[in-house]
């Protein structure tokens, strides 16, 4: 066991978290976690129940039987809210605009932050989000913080949009964004903020492989793998 790493990716929106976490995992062999996925996923269920993103105390009761599951495909990994495939559904601009209000509340951060936990004690694992390096997994042996200008991210959702045939505008992208990190640099529970023991990489003028070498590169450094 001890040879299989927690591998920690914390950072903004559109940094290119999952892209590259994904890789990562995948030349190690280890699974990926998309951590993300999972507070859209309690997004989706709760505008499915009616609950308000605000609504703490019935998010509570909702998670105690909210089963959110991965499963891999082909394509990627798929979503599920227990039967219910949700992996496209909470893509959609509605759960990004109020992803982050539900994100705030205690009741969802515990919740979430526990099975977290669990689906990383063996190690083995590629964890990406906002809060892994410093309140998920604090013990992580690598912690990476990535980063891109606001410009160049809103540029990236705006090419991926375009490319799912998703009309988008480019300054509301960038509006929408910007306003994504301040509600999750600020809130009161584990707030976006870079561990002090991670490295921060600078994303805006790499491609997806550079970053993704830079990345192996660190955990290489750390002599363990
Ligand atoms: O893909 P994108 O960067 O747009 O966001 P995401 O990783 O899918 O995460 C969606 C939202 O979930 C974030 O804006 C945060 O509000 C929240 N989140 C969080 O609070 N903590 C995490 N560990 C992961 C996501
Ligand atoms: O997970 P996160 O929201 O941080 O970002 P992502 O969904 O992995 O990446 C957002 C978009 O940026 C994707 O379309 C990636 O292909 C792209 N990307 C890029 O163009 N250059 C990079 N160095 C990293 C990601």
């Amino acid at each position: 066991m001890d040879d299989l790493l927690q591998i920690a990716i914390d950072g903004p929106a559109s940094a290119g978290k999952s892209t590259v976490a994904k890789l990562v995992a995948h030349q190690l062999g280890y699974v990926y976690c998309d951590t993300g996925a999972m507070y859209r996923a309690v997004t989706w269920a709760a505008r499915k129940e009616g609950i308000k993103a605000d609504d703490n105390a019935a998010l509570e009761k909702m998670l105690k039987n909210l089963e959110i599951s991965f499963k891999p495909a082909v394509d990627g990994q798929r979503v599920y809210v227990g039967h219910a495939e949700v992996t496209t559904a909470i893509r959609l601009p509605e759960i990004a605009r109020s992803v982050s209000t539900i994100a705030a509340q205690v009741s969802v951060r515990k919740a979430l932050t526990k099975r977290q936990q669990e689906i990383a004690a063996n190690g083995g694992i590629v964890m990406d989000g906002r809060d892994i390096g410093t309140t998920v997994l604090p013990n992580a042996n690598v912690k990476i913080f990535l980063v891109a200008s606001v410009k160049e991210r809103a540029l990236r959702r705006y090419k991926e949009n375009k490319a799912k045939g998703i009309v988008a505008d480019l300054k509301q992208l960038e509006q929408e964004i910007a306003k994504r990190d301040y509600k999750d640099s600020t809130r009161a529970v584990s707030p976006l903020v870079q561990a002090v023991d991670a490295i921060k990489v600078d994303t805006t003028q790499l491609s997806i492989d550079e970053v993704v070498a830079k990345i192996m590169e660190i955990i290489q450094k750390k002599g363990k793998k």
